[in-house]
């Protein structure tokens, strides 16, 4: 089972239109799209994105005219949108990153370090190598950068060192495997250290913040004017990113080197922007949310108004 995190509040940012086009970028287990088409009446329509091709058996439980369903990555929406006709016509985008409980707690996924299986951590099990195979032809270097990078882990050298002097040995194959070395390469911690290696070697593997970059960009030339970009992240990397993006585009004039003698009205004709982004105040999950469902703990949800200015 997985609990749609920040659901009301989520939906609430989208502002929905009764009669709007709506892209759930994220479908997962469809907790966010179900409320989506609540909200619509019979001329509204939701469009939903995953990359997991076995979220399609979820998605095919939505028995909607209204409803769509696209196996793909986000950070093609542009070409989505174009096949189905919907370009600058989207009255809203929500992405709820990462991954859902059901793939997490699915063993055979090899996300959770909680549960023994194949050291596998692909969404789309269909493409690319697994993490056992990455982490077998990795050099120690690359690991090191990973964990460091991607996991924030301060131990990441000895970690690095051990999984690969491991894998000279026996390849780590197995979930179990890789958090019995992990645990072996660092001192007791209150929080367990596993979290933040599983983590970074996903987030490196899928790809994920690349995507995220890409989808951010690839929503300005999608959404309708006025249209709403709802993001919830569950990683300081991607909440800086979104940060970043929105405000970047919601400045009326660049960032200029004060000894440049231009002012501020040249400046200002010089960079017409065509849209902007009006940005709404960032959103935490209450306590009483992290309390029923401990994955909303590191969750934000910033959102922001798409405004064309021709
Ligand atoms: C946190 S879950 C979404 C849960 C969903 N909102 C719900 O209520 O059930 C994130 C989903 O995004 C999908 N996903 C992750 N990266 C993706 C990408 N680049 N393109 C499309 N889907 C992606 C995952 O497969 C997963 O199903």
């Amino acid at each position: 089972m997985h609990v749609p995190v920040l659901l009301k509040q989520s939906i609430k940012s989208l502002k929905i239109i009764k009669n709007g086009i709506y892209i759930d970028a994220t479908f997962g287990s469809g907790g966010h799209s179900r409320s989506i088409l609540k909200k619509l009446n019979c001329h509204g329509k939701l469009y939903a994105i995953d990359k997991d091709p076995q979220s399609i058996k979820i998605a095919h439980k939505i028995k909607d005219k209204r409803f769509t369903f696209i196996q793909g990555s986000f950070s093609n929406i542009k070409k989505f949108c174009k096949k189905h006709n919907i370009i600058k016509k989207v009255n809203g985008i929500l992405l709820d990153l990462g991954i859902s409980s059901v793939q997490l707690d699915d063993p055979n996924r090899g996300f959770s370090f909680k549960k023994d299986g194949p050291l596998d951590m692909r969404i789309n099990q269909k493409k690319g190598i697994s993490a056992a195979q990455w982490l077998i032809k990795s050099k120690k270097k690359k690991i090191e950068n990973i964990l460091k990078k991607y996991g924030e882990e301060r131990y990441y050298k000895k970690i690095a060192y051990n999984i690969y002097k491991q894998n000279n040995i026996q390849p780590i194959l197995r979930t179990s495997d890789l958090y019995n070395l992990i645990l072996k390469s660092t001192p007791y911690q209150k929080k367990n250290p596993a979290r933040r290696s599983f983590q970074a070697i996903r987030i490196y593997l899928n790809k994920e913040l690349k995507e995220l970059k890409k989808v951010l960009l690839e929503t300005i030339k999608v959404l309708s004017p006025g249209g709403i970009l709802s993001v919830i992240s569950f990683h300081s990397l991607e909440d800086k990113i979104i940060k970043k993006f929105m405000f970047k585009n919601s400045r009326k004039i660049p960032n200029i080197p004060k000894n440049i003698p231009l002012t501020y009205q040249e400046l200002k004709k010089m960079h017409k922007k065509k849209y902007k982004f009006k940005i709404f105040k960032k959103i935490f999950p209450t306590k009483k949310e992290i309390l029923h469902n401990s994955r909303s703990r590191s969750a934000i949800l910033r959102s922001a108004k798409l405004i064309h200015n021709s």
